[in-house]
């Protein structure tokens, strides 16, 4: 099982959810299940993916969204769990009782996200969860999910709070805060513009966490969104005793800022839920992979540094005659292309097997072409994933 797969208790519960809402089954409703979709996401067509105006106050909104984007976003936040906890912060969590916060929480998708992983990976615990969002029915929604959740998952100890976000995090977040997560949030608070105001907002997040906790932001793949986050990233990475974890491998300025015709995002391939799927035959919309942008950030020192020689993927592989490329962000910051010969057998395979966003190395000596920054693999080397988030 990839650690992207979708509960299917929170499937059921969804679908139950809809059918009582939408008084009828999946198959007799779902027509009045697009017509929602197709509204709270007008926007689909266009690929806009962040705002969702509103959807959060009404119940036929969010159970429309409860049935496709909720999966989306418990698959995107899962990914970046998998990347920063498991990859990079294997000491995280090591506590018996750990306090998670979930801002514009909506529905949970990242609380159950993070209670999925923490199931997987770590020894049983009690979790202390506070959801913060505007909407009373998101979070009802939160609150009936954690109660339909099976008992082989860890204790968990929720608390909601109508607010909003900004006012509760003026206020104190903390105490001694191990994670939290802020997903597909950070653009509905700040807009473009308020970039220092939204490094400001994490930084006193930061300031909630003791040494071993993070902040972890995840927002939609669009240029405007992800270049807003490298923007706030520019104003974060600036500070004494932050750390940068991901997506960067180090805490230099960022190559791809400001974007242009490239721009920082991740695309994972996954398995959307049947119901998902079954929405979608009438929406079009690409499901066999999840996009989005992220930014994790750590305190100084305490996490696991990345082999010297490694890169992420910052473009799947692209084919061309005769050979694949693939480019790469080092820990220096840099941009780098690798390319491979296709009659190069082992070393073309290794490079098409990448990701978009994996995190890999060259294993054996590379050619360096004329061109800056470019190399070449020779048919003994290959590109080696170290780490393929949900994978
Ligand atoms: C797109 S949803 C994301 C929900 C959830 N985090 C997820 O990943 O699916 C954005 C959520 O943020 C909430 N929200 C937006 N601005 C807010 C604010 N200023 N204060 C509290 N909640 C806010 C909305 O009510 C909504 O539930």
């Amino acid at each position: 099982m990839s650690e992207l797969t979708y509960p299917l208790w929170v499937e059921k519960w969804w679908l139950s959810q809809a059918a009582r809402i939408f008084n009828g089954s999946l198959d007799e409703k779902s027509h009045l299940l697009l017509e929602k979709l197709r509204q709270l996401t007008g926007i689909l067509a266009v690929d806009r993916e962040a705002g969702f105006d509103g959807y959060s106050f009404d119940e036929k909104s969010l159970a429309a969204y409860g049935l496709f984007q909720f999966p989306q976003n418990f698959a995107r936040t899962a990914c970046v769990l998998d990347e920063i906890l498991r990859y990079r912060c294997p000491e995280w969590g090591r506590s018996p009782r750990l306090k998670v916060l979930d801002l514009g929480s909506g529905a949970g998708a990242s609380t159950l996200a993070v209670l999925d992983f923490l199931t997987a990976h770590y020894e049983p615990k009690t979790l202390d969860v506070t959801a913060v969002d505007q909407s009373a029915l998101a979070l009802s929604c939160l609150t009936g999910l954690l109660e339909a959740r099976p008992r082989t998952q860890i204790a968990v100890n929720p608390t909601c709070v109508r607010q909003d976000v900004r006012n509760f995090v003026a206020g104190r977040p903390g105490p001694a805060l191990d994670l939290v997560v802020v997903s597909f949030c950070l653009n509905e608070m700040f807009s473009s513009g308020m970039e220092p105001e939204a490094a400001a907002f994490l930084l006193r997040l930061m300031d909630a966490t003791p040494d071993g906790g993070l902040v972890l932001v995840v927002e939609p793949a669009m240029k405007s969104t992800c270049g807003f986050l490298q923007g706030v990233r520019e104003l974060v990475r600036r500070n004494q005793g932050i750390e940068i974890l991901g997506p960067c491998l180090q805490n230099e300025a960022c190559p791809l800022f400001p974007p242009k015709e490239h721009w920082c995002h991740e695309v994972r391939s996954w398995e959307a839920p049947e119901s998902t799927r079954y929405l979608n035959r009438k929406l079009f919309r690409t499901l066999d992979v999840v996009k989005f942008s992220f930014l994790a950030i750590g305190h100084a020192g305490v996490w696991a540094r990345v082999p010297e020689d490694s890169f992420r993927a910052v473009t799947p592989p692209v084919r061309e005659k005769g050979k694949g490329h693939v480019t790469g962000c080092t820990t220096y910051g840099t941009l780098e292309r690798v390319e491979a010969l296709s009659r190069t057998g082992d070393a073309a395979k290794s490079l098409a097997r990448v990701q978009r966003g994996d995190l890999c190395r060259v294993k054996g000596e590379r050619i360096e072409l004329k061109e800056k920054q470019r190399f070449r693999l020779p048919a003994e080397a290959q590109v080696e994933i170290l780490f393929s988030p949900g994978i």
